[in-house]
């Protein structure tokens, strides 16, 4: 078989992670050649995006929404890159793209696995592409407009909301007309999305109750809360839904650490006595809708409506450094590694 002769560093993992310890598993390793069939093409990486919902595939766990990476295989995710050669018909050398790849200089890249996409933009724009314009972009669109279908008026609460997933979401549902509440984990944290990001109120998870701040905030009830934790912040915002209420399901940050299954909410049977609609949505099963999301949060952010900071590590040796953040909760915005 054909094979890109250069010299690859990736990162692998030598056994699955126990809880967010990353810096005992994850080992970067180099080779000198990668296989290149007919059909695939090979990107020079720029930008790696960090996403904690990785981790689920770091576990050993045959019921997940994708299969788990092996031990000792490369691992992957939402990559920025160059095309340096391509045995591909529709994509040629020079083209920038975002495509699924893997956590390395290079990326092996074979189109019918997921989404690789033409981006052709300036240099400031390109990271917004695993961003804004991106799998965090369309998940926070769909969680809010689709799933969580908001109204004008709706109290709407985000949890993770200083993260990169969550600040969007708390921001689309501002431009939906929604009233904000973000929880988070720090004061910083807090007072940030307030000030800069015109969230209407906020809880440090880590320092406040929040059951009993929510019912201060909004005596009327919680209409949609955008779940990125799970954990003991669902089970204190299901004690402040509203009847007719609903819980948009987007991640479990609270779980992901677990070798063990982590019992349902406490307060389960509060679905049934206020009437609840939970729902989950995985950005791949809308990845197609690219062409009709983009041109809306384009505007929106073009407009000062949506923004999102980017936190920037550089070197691919500093990877994951960059991946504990979003487990230490030290980021704000979106987490990327720039090569
Ligand atoms: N369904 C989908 O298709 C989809 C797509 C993208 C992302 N997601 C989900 O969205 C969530 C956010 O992902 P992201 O990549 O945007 O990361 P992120 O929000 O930028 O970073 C993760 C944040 O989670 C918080 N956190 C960490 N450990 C926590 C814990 N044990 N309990 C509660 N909060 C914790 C931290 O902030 P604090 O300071 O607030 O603790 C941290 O900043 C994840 O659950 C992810 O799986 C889902």
């Amino acid at each position: 078989m054909t094979s890109f002769k250069e010299n690859n560093r990736y990162w692998t993992m030598t056994s699955r992670p126990e809880g967010n310890d990353f810096d005992s598993c994850l080992e970067l390793r180099q080779e000198t050649s990668i296989p290149f069939p007919d059909g695939t093409f090979i990107t020079k990486n720029m930008f790696l995006s960090m996403d904690a919902g990785t981790r689920m595939y770091m576990t050993e766990r045959e019921d997940s929404y994708q299969p788990p990476i092996p031990v000792g295989e490369k691992l992957m995710g939402t990559v920025l890159g160059e095309i340096i050669e391509s045995r591909h018909p529709d994509f040629n050398v020079g083209q920038r793209l975002r495509s699924y790849g893997q956590w390395s200089d290079y990326s092996h890249v074979d189109p019918k696995q997921m989404f690789p996409s033409i981006v052709d933009d300036s240099e400031i724009e390109l990271p917004n592409y695993i961003g804004i314009y991106g799998a965090n972009g369309w998940t926070a669109y769909t969680g809010v407009i689709d799933t969580g279908r908001v109204k004008a008026g709706d109290n709407f609460v985000v949890s993770a909301a200083a993260g990169c997933t969550g600040l969007l979401a708390g921001q689309i549902a501002k431009i939906a007309g929604c009233k904000v509440i973000g929880i988070a984990g720090t004061d910083e944290k807090c007072e940030l999305i307030q000030k800069d990001f015109g969230f209407d109120g906020a809880i440090n998870y880590k320092k406040e109750n929040i059951s009993a701040k929510l019912k201060i905030m909004c005596p009327e009830g919680v209409n949609v809360y955008f779940d990125n934790v799970a954990g003991a912040t669902l089970d204190a915002v299901l004690e402040n839904m509203a009847i007719f209420g609903t819980v948009a399901v987007c991640g479990l940050m609270n779980n992901y650490g677990s070798l063990d299954r982590v019992p349902g909410p406490i307060n389960y049977d509060l679905v049934l006595m206020k009437r609840l609609r939970i729902e989950g949505f995985f950005s791949p099963d809308f990845y197609h809708r690219e062409p009709e999301i983009n041109p809306i949060l384009k505007k929106w952010h073009e407009n000062g409506d949506l923004s999102l900071p980017m936190q920037q590590t550089e070197g691919l040796e500093r990877l994951v450094k960059a991946y504990s953040s979003l487990f230490e909760g030290t980021n704000i915005g979106k987490v990327v590694v720039r090569l």
